[in-house]
């Protein structure tokens, strides 16, 4: 069986009410749609738009850009900044690099940088701190892109990472399927780390294909 977050009546419903994006977003939208490139669902991308404006991040570090839409969101709500993001695809990392030129056209305030490689890797070579940190590629090494990736966070930044529910099936073993287990099972022991970890505050949010969002209290000296 296929499983869905959310009721598909209500994410209908949902996504009537988002506003319609134009130029380079609609653009990457129907490319995505054309040529089977994961994005971020509708509402991520609304939702996304809402936290950056609230929470201001001036430093992103993305992993996993595909074509570069998920950044451009990001960049759209950002009055001036810097974005990193890595991509291990050459392909995919070279059409998010036509789109961040575009991008640049429209909001010049905003540099972003693409790294092509594996994150585990990349995230290394990086300096921090980022206010931000967006967690959107391979989903059974998620603990690790955490782990590599934390220290670059700075006190009270925050770290969104999606598709934690992936289609259901890490709240139920009715929904699984069997190639997946694997993913599954590392994305439950990642939620149940990021979920107790003394010095974030987490919340698992049921929209898209399931999101957490964790603030880094800063409480201890790590
Ligand atoms: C879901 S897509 C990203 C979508 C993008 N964030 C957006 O919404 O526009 C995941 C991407 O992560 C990339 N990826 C997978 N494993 C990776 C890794 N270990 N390091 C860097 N990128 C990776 C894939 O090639 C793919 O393009």
């Amino acid at each position: 069986m296929n499983a869905k977050i959310v009721d598909q009546h209500v994410e209908c419903y949902v996504r009537s009410l988002l506003p319609e994006h134009t130029g380079l977003l609609k653009v990457l939208e129907q490319f995505a749609k054309l040529h089977n490139v994961p994005i971020i669902h509708p509402e991520i991308a609304q939702y996304m738009s809402v936290l950056l404006e609230i929470a201001k991040p001036t430093r992103i570090l993305e992993i996993g850009t595909a074509i570069g839409y998920s950044a451009s969101v990001f960049a759209s709500h950002m009055k001036r900044g810097h974005i990193d993001t890595i991509e291990l695809n050459a392909i995919m990392a070279e059409k998010a690099r036509e789109t961040f030129e575009d991008l640049n056209k429209s909001v010049p305030e905003v540099s972003l940088s693409i790294h092509l490689g594996d994150a585990k890797d990349v995230i290394k070579t990086l300096e921090g701190p980022y206010d931000m940190i967006f967690i959107d590629a391979a989903k059974g090494h998620y603990q690790t892109f955490f782990e590599t990736a934390y220290d670059l966070l700075s006190k009270n930044g925050i770290i969104v990472s999606d598709n934690v529910l992936y289609k259901g099936m890490v709240a139920t073993d009715d929904y699984i399927v069997k190639r997946k287990i694997t993913i599954v099972k590392r994305m439950r022991k990642y939620l149940e780390f990021i979920t107790t970890h003394p010095n974030l505050e987490t919340t698992v949010l049921t929209m898209g294909d399931g999101l957490a969002i964790s603030y880094k209290k800063g409480i201890l000296n790590e």
